[in-house]
């Protein structure tokens, strides 16, 4: 039995000329073993067929939210309610402002509203449609309510330009949902108990104000989630940030480093592996003002005093924990990186160029190199930071299967 054997796949078909290639993905599921179940809007029926995606998925098609096909069930619930994924291919752009915006006025807009499935979205359109800036921000949108987008490919496209827009190939879709459940499968860290922490911290100067930096816990949070999913016992410690904790993952949520340090600590003799994403203030204010600073004519000063270095605290105190650190910088990455896996006494530095606008801070994607003990240096191009978690934990269960091996 393979993982995605007996999957139930729904997949949304919106009005593009790529819809033909949604025949090709339905039918490769098909034949995999998928309980797949079609949506199409009225646009996509322009270019393909309901009967196609009936004869190759061998289930009714849904494309008429007000036709029940079945008047036991309201079918955009139900189809919702039992899907273990939802895949928009092609998704159009007005398909994707309207998924950002939450409307609901077609069978597969409606399905993505009432489903707890995970949903990913595979866009095709024309490659100056595709750059604009509405269609950029609404995909940058619904990947804050967690969708996945699947980046289309460069080439030629059937209007003519070449360049970005073609719909991801169906091949390469079938593998993406293939290694999805095949991950989901993979228990690999169970029994393994993982640190992460995430975030910024937050130094007080007086009760309005407060040091602090552009991390937005993105990366910590992938990475708690996927080893959580792993099957790891994970214990998040965050700095603050807008991100809702990934679900079976518990939280202990601080401020400023030292409520960091003072947390770490406590639980590091428990862990067999410490990730330490969050970008920790290297410096508080010597004095925090119980009172709201108030502006004068002279140039006030703020004093700063050094917070420890939590990581390096770690490095001092492990056993046969591993240490896995992040390395921000804006320059000279590989002389620094270098360095704090030496200082830090880590098994592992995850680099990255935080001068970038388009990976790093605040973005849904990152650009990392990880660098070994052992003097190895492995880069990663661009990608999203939940699969840079895959990527990690993936070294991390090589690291901790190896260790566990040699005591
Ligand atoms: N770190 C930490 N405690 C600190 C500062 C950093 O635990 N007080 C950890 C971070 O979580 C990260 C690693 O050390 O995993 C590197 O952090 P970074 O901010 O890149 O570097 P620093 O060590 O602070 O060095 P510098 O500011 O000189 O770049």
């Amino acid at each position: 039995m393979t993982a995605i054997q007996g999957k139930r796949i729904l997949i949304g078909v919106t009005g593009g000329i790529a819809a033909y290639k949604a025949c090709v993905l339905t039918s490769r599921l098909t034949k995999a073993g998928c309980d797949v179940h079609v949506m199409m809007t009225k646009e996509a029926k322009q270019f393909v067929s309901p009967q196609t995606f009936q004869a190759l998925s061998r289930n009714p098609v849904h494309d008429d939210i007000f036709t029940e096909k079945n008047e036991h069930q309201i079918a955009h619930i139900d189809l919702a309610d039992q899907a273990d994924l939802i895949i928009i291919a092609p998704a159009t752009a007005h398909t994707i402002a309207k998924l950002a915006h939450g409307l609901a006025d077609d069978m597969v807009t409606a399905a993505v509203l009432a489903t707890k499935a995970p949903v990913w979205v595979a866009p095709a359109m024309n490659v100056n449609m595709y750059h604009h800036p509405a269609v950029q921000k609404n995909l940058e949108i619904i990947q804050t309510y967690g969708y996945r987008v699947l980046k289309p490919d460069s080439g030629m496209l059937a209007c003519g330009w070449v360049g970005e827009g073609r719909l991801m190939e169906p091949d390469a879709i079938y593998e993406e949902i293939e290694d999805y459940f095949g991950q989901a499968h993979q228990k690999d860290l169970q029994g393994y108990r993982i640190l992460v922490t995430a975030g910024p911290t937050r130094e007080k100067i007086d009760p309005v104000r407060f040091l602090t930096n552009h991390s937005s816990g993105k990366m910590g949070y992938a990475i708690a989630a996927c080893a959580q999913k792993r099957g790891a016992d994970v214990l998040l410690i965050t700095g603050p940030t807008e991100l809702d904790p990934p679900a079976g993952v518990e939280v202990i949520r601080v401020e400023s480093a030292l409520e960091m340090y003072e947390a770490v600590m406590k639980h590091f003799d428990e862990m067999d592996a410490v990730i330490k994403t969050a970008a920790v203030s290297d410096y508080r204010p010597k004095a925090v003002s119980d009172r709201k600073i108030k502006k004068t004519e002279d140039h006030p000063k703020i004093e700063l005093v050094r917070n420890p270095d939590i990581l390096e605290e770690l490095g001092r105190r492990k056993t046969t924990q591993i240490l896995i650190g992040f390395a921000a910088e804006t320059h000279d990455l590989d002389h620094y990186a270098k360095g704090k896996l030496e200082k830090k006494k880590l098994d592992m530095v995850v680099a990255n160029d935080v001068a970038r606008t388009d990976t790093g801070f605040r973005s849904n994607d990152n650009e990392v190199t990880f660098y070994f003990r052992n003097g190895d240096i492995r880069h990663l191009h661009k990608m999203p930071k939940a699969e840079v978690a895959q990527e990690l934990c993936n070294l991390l269960t090589e690291m901790l299967d190896k260790k566990k091996g040699s005591v």
